[in-house]
């Protein structure tokens, strides 16, 4: 349903679908420890880690499974961050009108309210564009930034939902933020 992603575009970004030249940009942030601390994956070691990341989201448009937008930056045309939703509810065991967000942004661009904007453009067109109803984004406990950015959005935790997994060999403890189609401004 969420693929063919469109081209959706705001004052600062453009968000479009990845392409395989992507991976030079998106390795200059990805290979930063900062920005993979409460993410599950490890900083990229080599652009060949980043090709693979890639080669991986594209096979995903293909099969016709849901995929991350690239977050490209109007001002200097560099792709900056990934944003998207995961349809993937066996994993999740969540219902059909439901989705999980997930964002990442380069450092380099952090604090400038941008993933909050790119945020907004995509759950409108969810909300607008799908039968989805609701987004839930589960945020590891101490991520105290990207809390902060789905309370922005209008997103509420809830209490009730907490889970434990695995990530990177460590018991890391995840709390859910929703925000139900209802709630939402557009
Ligand atoms: C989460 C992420 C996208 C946020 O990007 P950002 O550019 O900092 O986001 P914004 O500028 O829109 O907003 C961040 C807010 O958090 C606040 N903040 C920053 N550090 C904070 C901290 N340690 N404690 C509390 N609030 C904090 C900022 O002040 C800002 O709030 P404000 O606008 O009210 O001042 C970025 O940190 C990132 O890519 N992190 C790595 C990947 C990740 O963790 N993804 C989320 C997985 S759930």
């Amino acid at each position: 349903m969420l693929v063919p992603l469109p081209i959706l575009d705001t004052e600062c970004l453009i968000l479009r679908p990845i392409i395989t030249s992507d991976a030079k940009d998106i390795f200059e942030y990805a290979k930063d420890f900062q920005i993979t601390k409460f993410v599950p994956w490890y900083p990229h070691k080599t652009i060949d880690d980043t090709n693979q990341f890639v080669n991986k989201i594209i096979k995903g448009y293909e099969e016709k499974k849901s995929g991350p937008w690239a977050i490209v930056y109007k001002a200097n045309n560099k792709v900056i961050g990934t944003i998207g939703f995961d349809q993937n509810r066996k994993r999740e065991n969540i219902s059909e009108s439901s989705v999980n967000f997930g964002y990442c942004l380069s450092r380099a661009y952090w604090g400038q309210g941008l993933i909050v904007e790119a945020s907004l453009i995509t759950i409108e067109y969810l909300f607008n564009s799908t039968d989805i109803i609701e987004v839930r984004a589960f945020v590891q406990v101490g991520n105290k930034q990207s809390e902060r950015v789905l309370e922005k959005l209008g997103f509420k935790k809830d209490p009730t939902i907490r889970k434990k997994e695995i990530s990177k060999g460590q018991e890391i403890e995840l709390e859910c933020w929703i925000l139900s189609k209802s709630f939402f401004s557009f």
